[in-house]
């Protein structure tokens, strides 16, 4: 039976990070909601507009747009045999078109949740710096350039997403607590949820999640325990 994996995790944990390694690996296609949003934000559209704005303040786009979205995307034929969702559901409503959608393509759904202590994730945010010609990234606490601002492969000043100020930080990690945090929880009572630390480094935290994958793990499994606390509801 073809899979979705749905990766969980507060702002920062490492599912963008996670995904695309996954999809190199298996070949599902990473689908992730906020790329797909940054580039819906970038077209010059009322639509396009309020997008930008909404996520510029660090709130969530509503769930009208994102069914727009999954649906269209998940409909293409790469996703045939399977894909991975970074980023989506981040609410119950999201998880319940979800349930409704992977019934109907006739898809497993594996749920997978990086937990992060919020302490990390702020530093992870608020310190992420990316190079826009190369994409390298940096980070100002653990990773810095060579030369403050600047790019050490190609020389590029460096940027930082809009949403990674301390301020839009704050307001994500509000909102996850609001929206998201409801959704674990219903996860949790499912008892299908995995949660794997995600402190550990990256390649640990990807054998993991490989294991979930390949049904190596029993549902509602906790892998390592995490330190720290995470951003409780
Ligand atoms: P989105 O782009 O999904 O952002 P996010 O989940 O808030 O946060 P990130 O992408 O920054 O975190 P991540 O968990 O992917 O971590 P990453 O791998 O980058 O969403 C942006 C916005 O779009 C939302 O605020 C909302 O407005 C909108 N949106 C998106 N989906 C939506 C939805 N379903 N409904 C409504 N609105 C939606 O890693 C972060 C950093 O940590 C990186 O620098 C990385 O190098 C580092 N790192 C990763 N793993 C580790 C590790 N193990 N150890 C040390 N460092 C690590």
């Amino acid at each position: 039976m073809s899979k979705v994996l749905v990766i969980i995790g507060a702002p920062g944990a490492g599912k963008g990070t996670q995904s695309r390694l996954l999809s190199e690996k298996y070949g599902y296609p990473q689908i992730s909601t906020g790329d797909i949003l940054r580039e819906m934000a970038r077209a010059d559209t009322p639509l396009g507009k309020r997008i930008k704005e909404t996520m510029g303040r660090g709130e969530l786009v509503s769930d009208e747009i994102l069914a727009e979205v999954i649906l269209t995307r998940t409909s293409q034929p790469d996703c045939n045999d399977g894909y991975i969702l970074d980023g989506y559901p981040r609410t119950l409503n999201q998880a319940h078109l979800l349930e409704e959608l992977a019934l109907k393509q006739g898809k497993q759904v594996h749920l997978a949740r990086i937990v992060v202590s919020e302490e990390a994730l702020f530093k992870r945010l608020t310190g992420r710096r990316a190079c826009p010609k190369c994409g390298e990234i940096y980070n100002i606490y653990f990773r810095p350039p060579k030369v403050e601002g600047v790019c050490d492969l190609d020389g590029a000043r460096l940027t930082q997403r809009s949403d990674d100020t301390p301020e839009a930080v704050s307001r994500r990690f509000e909102e996850y607590r609001r929206s998201t945090a409801p959704l674990i929880d219903y996860y949790q009572q499912s008892g299908r949820l995995i949660e794997l630390n995600g402190e550990r480094p990256v390649s640990e935290v990807f054998d993991q999640l490989c294991a979930v994958l390949d049904g190596k793990t029993n549902d509602g499994e906790t892998l390592s325990r995490a330190p720290g606390v995470e951003i409780q509801s």
